[in-house]
């Protein structure tokens, strides 16, 4: 089976293509290298699997409606894993104009591209910033009141409302993954665990927005991945899933375990809190356990040890 896999360069994306391989499947990934971070990190991020011959890699731009319709028309794909977005909430504050355009522009370009192609699944990467603020400790997929706090958070929830449109008008299937903070080995180096890693490694300090205790559910990749892998082997009309590690730290108990793996004491910086950081994340995984038995089993000490090792051959080849 042919499946189109959008943002396959990027962390999430291509620790999935090198799954997908694995598993047999033909990929075509379409990425268009852009420079939110370094775009050699994103080739190197295919290095293992460049030249694999179930793979082919398109250089090209989701919202190119010309293209995509192209790339459709010839592969046929039965299944479409979406991820390639403007990540980060942050600087969607700062570019919201353009986290619209890619993110939901985007999206519908290749729902359009795969309705008029007979795609017959259709995987959105969505996010825990859905949920924004929400009061609950533990966030449900039928949670009714999501009210996201950053632009980046809206369209991700715009995403997630195109896909039910194309399910219910067009017949399209679709699973939604709500990830919830994932981080491992090749994370974006904007991303808290990987950016604090660094800046411990150098002895310099780590900027501490808020009072420290926000708290993440963090993720590590290969639990993610899993969790798709798994979807793909279901079959669905319209699901959501939230794919969380299934438990949450505060920022200072992240920080305290990475200089602890470190062997390093943290210097901190005490900063006002940023907007459209939410307070806590926490996903309640019982629906995806249920429905595609996901168990995440990567331990956050276990995974930061992982993410520690990688960072340092990278380091060191740079070096
Ligand atoms: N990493 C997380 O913790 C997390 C959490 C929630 C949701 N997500 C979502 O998962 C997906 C993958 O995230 P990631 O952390 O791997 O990010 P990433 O930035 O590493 O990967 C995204 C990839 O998409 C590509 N891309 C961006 N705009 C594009 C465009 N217009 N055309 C073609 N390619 C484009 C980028 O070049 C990049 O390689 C995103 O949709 C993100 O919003 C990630």
């Amino acid at each position: 089976m042919k499946i189109l896999l959008t943002g396959g360069a990027g962390f999430i994306g291509s620790h999935l293509a090198e799954a997908l391989l694995k598993k047999g499947y033909r990929v075509v990934i379409v990425d268009n290298f852009n420079d939110y971070y370094s775009p050699r990190r994103k080739e190197e991020n295919l290095n293992g699997i460049r030249d694999h011959r179930r793979l082919e890699v398109v250089r090209a731009d989701i919202r190119d409606r010309e293209r995509m319709e192209e790339l459709f028309s010839r592969h046929r794909f039965p299944v479409v894993i979406h991820l390639a977005a403007r990540a980060g909430v942050r600087p969607s504050l700062a570019q919201p104009l353009l986290y619209q355009d890619v993110n939901v522009g985007g999206t519908l370009v290749l729902l359009e591209s795969a309705r008029r192609a007979g795609t017959k699944t259709f995987f959105f990467a969505s996010s825990s910033s859905v949920y924004g603020n929400c009061p609950r400790i533990l966030l449900r997929e039928n949670e009714p009141d999501l009210r996201p706090i950053s632009p980046y958070g809206l369209t991700k929830l715009s995403g997630e409302h195109l896909c039910r449109i194309f399910h219910r008008q067009y017949g399209l299937r679709i699973v939604v993954f709500r990830f919830f903070t994932a981080y491992g080995p090749r994370q974006r180096p904007d991303m808290a665990i990987h950016a604090f890693i660094r800046l411990i490694s150098e002895g310099r300090e780590i900027p501490v927005f808020g009072d420290g205790t926000s708290r993440r559910d963090y993720t590590f990749i290969d639990d993610i991945v899993t969790g798709i892998l798994l979807a793909l082997d279901g079959e669905f009309d319209y699901e959501v899933f939230n794919l969380g590690g299934g438990h949450s730290i505060t920022l200072f108990e992240l920080i305290n375990l990475l200089g602890d793996k470190l062997a390093r004491t943290p210097t901190l910086k005490r900063l006002p809190f940023q907007p459209g950081d939410v307070m806590a994340t926490r996903a309640d995984v019982s629906k995806a356990r249920k429905l595609l038995g996901y168990r995440p089993v990567t331990g956050l000490a276990q995974g930061i040890e992982r993410f520690i090792t990688w960072f340092r051959e990278v380091e060191e080849e740079s070096t």
